[in-house]
């Protein structure tokens, strides 16, 4: 049987989505209790990154080794990957001796090639299209925080980027609103938008699409790779910070979301990420009990 990928949300079902959501709790709740639960002893993953990162990689290799298995992390600048080796011939030489690979890169077609040459599941880590993982968590925080995400408004301010298109995957596949304000011209890519037209909402104005959310949720304004476009992109999206004033149209007890890393004073103020409406930390810790739960589903799963 072909292995089972995570490319990106659209490789689960609804009910997949929630499945991993309540195997997430759980699996926060045995490792908070210091239940060992080590179902992945023997196995090992390989991380491979093209980008920085902090949450996920510590995610990723503190997960593994909670549930008894072990990691590998792998750079460019040290593998053939570096130099040129195909990525047909790196997966196919990897999933001849790992058991599972999670991938970050710039290009989602990469990751899609590695995924169709692996013969082990492959996890997309991040690409400029998608940033699933992140969603596993951020769905988990508001369910921990608020109950079912089911039918309520979400705010996306700021940049129609990899973690914005992720956010328009989880409206469709869990049913609710997502209201999207981007500057003109940094809106989220046209396929997108027609694959989620029922569960989104688009506007260039902050305001109307924070009015009566129940999450505003925002990101950097420039991505990584993106350096060089950054005086650009602040002039850009002046007028799209998350702060005090836009967090009180929303609901009073709207939470606020960012995936991490913020810069404070641009995306968002210091008052709304440091402040009561902020679930930032919780979101940074689910990323490694959504991750287990994750692991689980595609190594163990039937
Ligand atoms: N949110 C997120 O993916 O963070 P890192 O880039 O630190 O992994
Ligand atoms: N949109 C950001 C997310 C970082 C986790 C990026 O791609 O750099």
């Amino acid at each position: 049987m072909a292995s089972k990928h995570f490319l990106s949300l659209l490789d689960l079902t609804g009910d997949e989505f929630e499945q991993l959501i309540a195997r997430a709790i759980e699996l926060k709740s045995l490792q908070k209790k210091h239940i060992l639960h080590q179902p992945l002893q023997g196995k090992m993953l390989a991380m491979v990154f093209d980008k920085s990162s902090t949450r996920t990689r510590v995610s990723f290799e503190t997960g593994m080794t909670q549930l008894g298995g072990n990691s590998m992390f792998l750079s460019p600048r040290d593998t053939q990957l570096g130099r040129g080796e195909p990525i047909e011939d790196t997966a196919r030489v990897l999933s001849r001796m790992v058991d599972v690979v999670v991938i970050r890169t710039d290009k989602h077609r990469t990751v899609e090639t590695f995924a169709e040459y692996s013969s082990v599941p492959v996890i997309n880590a991040l690409t400029d299209r998608f940033h699933p993982c992140q969603l596993l968590a951020d769905i988990q925080t508001y369910q921990e925080h608020r109950g079912s995400i089911v039918g309520k408004r979400v705010a996306w301010v700021g940049d129609g980027n990899n973690v914005c298109h992720s956010w328009m995957n989880a409206a469709k596949l869990l049913g609710f609103q997502l209201a999207i304000a981007t500057p003109k011209g940094y809106e989220p890519d046209n396929d997108m938008v027609s694959a989620t037209k029922q569960h989104i909402e688009m506007t260039t104005d902050p305001k109307a699409a924070v009015k009566d959310a129940d999450i505003v949720v925002t990101d950097t304004w420039a991505s990584m790779g993106q350096e060089q476009e950054k005086s650009q992109r602040e002039q850009a999206f002046a007028g799209y910070q998350v702060t005090t004033a836009l967090m009180q149209l929303a609901k009073p007890d709207a939470l606020f979301m960012h995936c991490l890393p913020a810069y404070r004073g641009y995306e968002v103020s210091a008052d709304v990420i440091d402040g009561p409406q902020s679930v930032v930390w919780d979101e940074a810790e689910n990323r490694l009990h959504a991750q287990k739960a994750l692991l689980e589903f595609l190594l163990l799963a039937k």
